[in-house]
């Protein structure tokens, strides 16, 4: 079985379905369930499938060393998938504290108790035995608009307080790869997109502020660029790695999708006038600039080549295809935004959840 952290949130819970459905494997969520954490994203998984795989919970903050000693001792997974941290550069910017103690205190805390778990075991398990960090391209800092995508050996140069906590974890994971031997994987990603994202980052907030009559904000010109990716594919990719990365390595993934934000903007209108019109007018007439993110990155883009020729991955989506089966989603889940938007989703875990499940 694996472990997989932040399971609860928007990758982490994609990358769930798609495993239990495709690896026929069991998995063990270690999620302490912050705002951005929603057991609704797991609805429709059945704990326990006759002869199949097995999904357990345990409620549980990354931070906890002794919780975490005694979930690696008892479920003895096979390799750990690590998604938990705080992921919101806005919020970064307000309340940076959160962002260490979870991203750099937090992956810490899961390193070492992968370390003591991995020197207890025998081989040939130990030699299995894998432990993925998933990271971002914002630790690479800033393009120019000529300047060549980020591949593996770009140098670091993290700008926002998310993604300064996010290199720091990078970093250790390479120490504990370099000094204790831990065989570690780490991939970096482009922007995602897809169902189940919290309603904060661009795409889902604009669908849902379109769909109730507000305001589209852009920040500044709109004119920064990031490479989309639809989180199906990054769930893909993930797995590759996992089964046949190099220990050690690092792989960037991208969607070869760069757009300005107004670009993704105005196709996200295109789609909902197309898929929900307006009784009058269009989305785009709601559009509005506002002030810009404080440190705001100009472009990222990735060079996925080295992911692409190692083990074979591409992105299965274009942003087209991605992006019309992400606004249909939040189209027919209006309840899961509502339950999301009015905070009842927290009453949602409070009534179904009490404890450790797992
Ligand atoms: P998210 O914010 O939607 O989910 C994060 C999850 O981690 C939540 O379920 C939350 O409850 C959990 N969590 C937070 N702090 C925790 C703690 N201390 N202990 C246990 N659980 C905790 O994030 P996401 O967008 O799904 O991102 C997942 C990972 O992928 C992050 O590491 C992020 O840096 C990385 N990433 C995200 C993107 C993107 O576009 N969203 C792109 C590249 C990389
Ligand atoms: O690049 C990978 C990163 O992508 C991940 O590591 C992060 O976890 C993830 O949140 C995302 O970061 P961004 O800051 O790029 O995503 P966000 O959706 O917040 O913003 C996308 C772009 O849109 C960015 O240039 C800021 C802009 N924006 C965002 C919001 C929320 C707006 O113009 N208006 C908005 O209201």
């Amino acid at each position: 079985m694996i472990i997989v952290t932040g399971g609860a949130g928007f990758i982490g819970s994609n990358f769930i379905h798609r495993w239990l459905e495709s690896q026929g494997e069991s998995v063990l969520n270690i999620d302490c369930l912050t705002y951005a954490g929603n057991l609704e994203n797991l609805t429709g998984i059945r704990t326990s499938v006759p002869g199949g795989p097995t999904y357990y919970f345990s409620r549980t903050d990354i931070c906890d060393q002794a919780a975490l000693d005694v979930l690696f001792a008892k479920y003895q997974p096979r390799a750990v998938v690590h998604f938990a941290a705080e992921s919101h550069v806005d919020r970064s910017i307000i309340g940076p504290a959160e962002f260490i103690r979870t991203n750099v205190n937090g992956t810490f805390a899961l390193l070492e108790a992968a370390k003591k778990y991995l020197r207890a075991l025998a081989s040939p398990e130990a030699s299995k035995f894998r432990f993925l960090h998933v990271s971002t391209d914002e630790v690479f800092g800033s393009l120019g608009e000529n300047d060549p995508a980020f591949s593996e050996t770009s140098s670091y140069a993290p700008n926002s307080p998310y993604s300064a906590s996010k290199a720091a974890s990078d970093h250790l994971v390479r120490a504990y790869f370099h000094t204790y031997g831990l065989p570690t994987l780490t991939t970096n990603c482009s922007n995602n997109y897809g169902p189940y994202q919290f309603p904060e980052k661009l795409i889902p907030l604009v669908v849902s502020r379109a769909l109730e009559g507000q305001s589209l904000p852009i920040y500044g010109d709109g004119r920064n660029i990031r490479d989309w990716l639809y989180v199906g594919d990054h769930c893909d990719a993930i797995i590759e790695v996992l089964e046949k990365g190099r220990v050690g390595e690092t792989y960037n993934i991208g969607g070869l999708n760069e757009r300005t934000n107004l670009e993704v903007v105005h196709q996200l209108c295109a789609t909902l006038d197309e898929l929900r019109p307006k009784q009058s007018g269009k989305y785009s007439d709601q559009i509005a600039f506002v002030k810009d993110r404080p440190g705001h990155d100009r472009r990222y883009a990735i060079d996925a080549r080295k992911i692409s020729e190692e083990l074979g991955w591409k992105p299965v989506e274009s942003f087209e295809s991605g992006l019309r089966k992400t606004v249909g989603w939040y189209l027919e889940n209006q309840g899961w935004v509502d339950h999301v938007r009015d905070g009842s989703y927290r009453d949602w875990i409070n009534r179904n959840y009490s404890g450790d499940a797992a």
